[in-house]
């Protein structure tokens, strides 16, 4: 799904850098509140990465499976770490120069086994609450539901138009 959605968005242009959160070491958050005065994470792993092209990117994509009616472990451990921009954009004035711009636009995409709209309404909120902590807009939510088996997807042409076109669109309206 994310290969397809990258495959529209790099036709419309956009350099799309994928990092495969479950090949990478993150540790969710512990609430120690290291991040409130310094707005840095005390954690220090492979999550720096992800901080550093945060940084300097245009626009985020994220991509999980929903497990048990959310994100994946490994996704959720990224978005916790997030926190550190709760401080930066709202918890501490003093952070204030650190501030994140507020016109980058983010997509969430998921996919399910089941068909159940709860679940991606859950995990709708998750997004919901990553993308306003972070200040970015969420332009693009696509929730595939009724696809467990591997290579589903790839299977039905149909939706993977639909996903690459969602791609193209993020990228050409948004950037
Ligand atoms: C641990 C685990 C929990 C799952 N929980 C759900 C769930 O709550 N709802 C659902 O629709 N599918 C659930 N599934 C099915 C996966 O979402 C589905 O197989 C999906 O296609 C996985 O995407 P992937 O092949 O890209 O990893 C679960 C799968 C696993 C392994």
């Amino acid at each position: 799904m994310l290969d397809t959605f990258r495959r529209g968005a790099e036709a419309a242009g956009a350099q799309v850098d994928v990092m495969r959160v479950a090949d990478l070491d993150i540790e969710p958050c512990t609430n120690c509140d290291g991040c409130r005065d310094t707005g840095e994470c005390v954690i220090s792993d492979d999550m720096e990465g992800i901080y550093k092209k945060l940084a300097v990117a245009d626009g985020l994509i994220l991509a999980s499976p929903i497990y048990f009616g959310s994100v994946s472990a490994y996704t959720k451990a990224v978005i916790e770490r997030f926190q550190i921009y709760w401080f930066i954009n709202f918890g501490n004035e003093n952070l204030k120069h650190l501030k994140t711009p507020t016109r980058r636009p983010a997509a969430f995409l998921a996919v399910g086994g089941m068909k159940n709209k709860k679940y991606c309404d859950s995990v709708r909120i998750t997004a919901e609450a990553l993308f306003l902590n972070t200040r970015l807009n969420f332009r693009s939510f696509l929730c595939l539901q009724g696809y467990d088996e591997k290579g589903a997807l790839e299977k039905n042409p149909e939706v993977l138009k639909e996903i690459y076109q969602e791609g193209w669109d993020f990228v050409s309206k948004n950037l």
